[in-house]
C-alpha cells in the first residue's frame, strides 16, 4: 500500500544588519569565520523569507527547491547540500530512537520559499533565506535542537545566516574549535531589553553587480594587511564593548562601534587586493548625513552601516525619529517605501543643514527606502506553500 500523506511545515525568518562585520573565513569547506560579529535582527513586517518545506514518500526525483517561483539547482550546490544533510541526520537519529516515528529522514524534501521584498533591491537575501529553510525543515522534522544549535547548521549555509534564527541582538561567536563545534549564535539580548531600536534602509542602485560577499572576503583574508589587526585584535575588543553597549542601551556608544567597524570592514576592503570598492558616491552622502544629523544634535543619534553593497542601513532611536528619519523623509519624500507601520509614523523634517551636494545625490541615487526596526526570530506559520497533494500554491 503506498502512503501518500504530504508532510509540511512552514516559518518565515527574517532579515539581520550586522554592526560588527562577519568578514573573512578560518575554514571555508565549514564556512568558519576569522572573527566574531553581532547583528541586530529586523522586524519581519518589512523583510522576510516565508518557507514550506514538505516531504512524502510520494514525491519522486530529488530534493527540490523552488524560489520565488524559480527552480533552483540545489542538487550542485554544497552548501545547501551541507545544510539539508545534517538536518536527516538528525531526523534518522530520532528514527532510530523511535521505529514508530516515519521515516521522514528517507522521503524527497520539496521545498517553496518565498521573499516578501524585491530581489531587485538589492538586499541579502542568504541569511533570511538559509535560516528560513533550516527552520522550516528543522519543523517538519521535530527536531529538539535550540536555534543556537541549528545555528551550526544554517551557518553552513551562509555565516550571517546562523545570526537570523534569533531575534532582537545576536552574537556569533566565531569559535576556536577545528570541527566548528563551537561557532555558534547566540541572542544577547531579546527585542523586549530595547525593542525601540529603529533602521532606515537606503536602497541604493548600484550600476553593475559587486564582488560577492564569499569572495571578496577570501581576497581579503589572503591580501589585505590590515585584515589581520582587525582579526586578531580589534574585533574582539569591540564585541565585548558592543555587547556592553546594548546591554546599558547606550546609543552612543552602540552607534560610534556600528560606524566605525562598518569604516574598518570597508577599509579591509580598499586593502585588499585587487581592491574592492562596495560604497559609492550616494553611499558616501548617506554617511556625510548622518554625521550632519549627529553634528546637529550635538550627539551621536544616527549610525550607518554598510554591507557588501552600497545601500546604506541607518539605526537610529524612535524618540530621534524626526531629527534623523525625518530628514531623510524630507529629502526622499519621492521614493517608495515610505508606506506601512514604520513608514507612516515618520514625520516629515525639514533639510536638516544637509549640503545641497548631499541632498542631490541622494536624490539621484536612492531607489527606495525600506523603514523598519528591531524584531523577533523565526515564525512558525500555517500557510503552507505547499498543499496537502504537494502542489506548490502561491498565497
Ligand atoms: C558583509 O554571510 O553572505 O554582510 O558565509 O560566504 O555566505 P557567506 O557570507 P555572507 O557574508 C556577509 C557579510 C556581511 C557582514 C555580515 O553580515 O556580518
Amino acid at each position: 500500500m503506498s502512503d501518500n500523506t504530504v508532510y509540511r511545515a512552514s516559518t518565515t525568518a527574517p532579515v539581520n544588519i550586522a554592526v560588527i562585520k562577519y568578514w573573512g573565513k578560518r575554514d571555508a569547506a565549514l564556512n568558519l569565520p576569522t572573527n566574531s560579529s553581532l547583528s541586530v535582527t529586523l522586524s519581519q513586517k518589512s523583510l522576510k523569507t516565508h518557507t514550506t518545506a514538505s516531504c512524502s514518500a510520494s514525491y519522486t526525483g530529488a530534493d527540490s527547491l523552488l524560489l520565488n517561483d524559480e527552480p533552483e539547482d540545489i542538487q550542485s550546490n554544497k552548501r545547501t547540500q551541507a545544510c539539508l544533510q545534517l538536518l536527516k541526520r538528525f531526523r534518522h537519529d530520532i528514527e532510530v530512537k523511535n521505529p514508530s516515528a516515519p521515516k521522514l529522514s528517507t522521503m524527497p524534501l520539496k521545498l517553496v520559499s518565498i521573499n516578501n521584498f524585491p530581489t531587485a533591491a538589492g538586499l541579502a537575501s542568504s541569511a533570511a533565506g538559509f535560516a528560513a529553510l533550516v527552520r522550516a525543515i528543522a519543523n517538519l522534522y521535530e527536531l529538539p535542537h535550540t536555534p543556537t544549535q541549528l545555528s551550526l547548521v544554517a551557518r553552513q549555509g551562509s555565516g550571517s545566516a546562523c545570526r537570523s534564527l534569533m531575534g532582537g541582538y545576536v552574537a556569533w561567536r566565531a569559535g576556536t574549535a577545528r570541527d566548528g563545534s563551537d561557532s555558534i549564535a547566540e541572542e544577547i539580548a531579546p527585542v523586549s531589553h530595547w525593542p525601540n531600536l529603529k533602521a532606515l534602509i537606503l536602497v541604493v542602485s548600484a550600476d553593475k553587480k559587486g564582488v560577492a560577499s564569499t569572495a571578496g572576503m577570501q581576497t581579503t583574508v589572503e591580501t589585505s594587511t590590515l585584515f589581520k589587526t582587525r582579526a586578531e585584535s580589534i574585533v574582539p575588543q569591540r564585541m565585548e564593548e558592543m555587547e556592553a553597549a546594548i546591554h546599558a542601551k547606550d546609543f552612543a556608544k552602540f552607534a560610534e562601534i556600528t560606524m566605525r567597524d562598518s569604516n574598518s570592514f570597508h577599509a579591509t576592503c580598499l586593502d585588499s587586493w585587487p581592491p574592492i570598492h562596495y560604497l559609492n558616491d550616494v553611499s558616501r552622502a548617506a554617511m556625510n548625513a548622518v554625521e550632519t544629523c549627529n553634528r546637529k544634535a550635538g550627539k551621536l543619534i544616527a549610525a550607518y552601516t554598510f554591507d557588501a553593497g552600497p545601500n546604506a542601513v541607518i539605526y537610529y532611536e524612535e524618540e530621534n525619529e524626526k531629527l534623523v528619519a525625518g530628514v531623510f523623509r524630507y529629502v526622499l519624500q519621492q521614493v517608495k517605501g515610505w508606506e506601512g507601520e514604520y513608514g507612516a509614523q515618520i514625520p516629515s523634517n525639514e533639510q536638516g543643514g544637509l549640503e545641497a551636494k548631499t541632498v542631490m545625490t541622494l536624490k539621484a541615487g536612492v531607489s527606495r527606502v525600506i523603514c523598519t526596526g528591531v524584531g523577533d526570530g523565526p515564525e512558525r506559520v500555517e500557510e503552507h506553500l505547499v498543499d496537502d497533494r504537494g502542489k506548490p500554491v502561491r498565497i
